[in-house]
């Protein structure tokens, strides 16, 4: 299975900052593969007013590289986040129904800034992810360490066993602090214990063109924050990940 990559643009961007994003981000990957074929999953997660024409940008590029990924490999759409309640009379929320056209591959759920700002619980989580099974799309539930255990409870077993899992540190979000390999080891055999054997693990927090080798050896991928704000230097991002060995 490909390394999973997640730029998580936040609540970041505006139309034209978007449009120029995808194409800084095209001239740096194409300069940077040199000819090589993506070898991984990237996935781009915009705030909702961005969906639309992140899911047009996208699509642009993926016909234009039809021939230059692996399988399996390529850019996907994805959430920051989804609504608790289905379709219906909830001002202000974005339900699945909404956002289904847009064919998102993914949707982040319980980052901790929405735990911190907005007193996301887990049992909200959990209510989240029954919103996704209506989309043809994976939940990537986001945890601290000390979360993975009442995350995966809350979730229960059916829906432990279709998620992914990111540990994210949060003295790791947007601090520049590297959190050590041997750390993000333990945090994932920890999650896979209290998960399943067979889930996918990603780590966040931090991560950049130098430090992404050493995350995507131990983690089947990474979620990145500030290093995805520009193109340029995400695609740099994406071209260290792919020149990890074994990836
Ligand atoms: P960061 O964000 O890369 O800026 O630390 C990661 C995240 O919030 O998922």
């Amino acid at each position: 299975m490909p390394k999973l990559l997640i730029a998580n643009w936040k609540a970041n961007k505006n139309a034209a900052t978007t449009v120029q994003w995808f194409a800084d981000f095209a001239a740096e990957l194409t300069k940077r593969l040199d000819g090589q074929k993506l070898a991984v999953k990237v996935v781009i997660t915009p705030s909702f007013p961005l969906l639309a024409l992140a899911r047009q940008e996208i699509d642009t590029l993926m016909a234009d590289w039809k021939t230059r990924m692996l399988p399996e490999c390529g850019i996907e759409l994805g959430l920051q986040d989804i609504s608790q309640f289905g379709a219906g009379s909830y001002t202000g929320a974005v339900a699945g129904q909404n956002v289904a056209w847009l064919k998102p591959n993914l949707v982040v759920l319980g980052h901790s800034e929405r735990r911190q700002y907005f007193q996301e619980t887990s049992a909200q989580v959990a209510a989240k992810f029954d919103q996704v099974a209506d989309l043809p799309a994976t939940a990537v539930v986001c945890v601290d360490r000390g979360e993975v255990v009442p995350q995966a409870r809350a979730l229960g077993p059916a829906a432990a066993s279709k998620v992914i899992v990111a540990y994210e540190p949060v003295e790791a979000i947007g601090t520049g602090k590297h959190t050590g390999v041997d750390q993000v080891t333990q945090v994932v055999k920890e999650i896979k214990t209290a998960f399943t054997a067979q889930t996918q693990v990603l780590y966040g927090g931090s991560v950049d063109e130098l430090t992404i080798n050493e995350y995507v050896l131990v983690a089947d991928g990474v979620i990145i924050g500030t290093a995805s704000l520009d193109g340029t230097q995400f695609a740099r991002v994406v071209a260290a990940a792919q020149s990890t060995p074994m990836v």
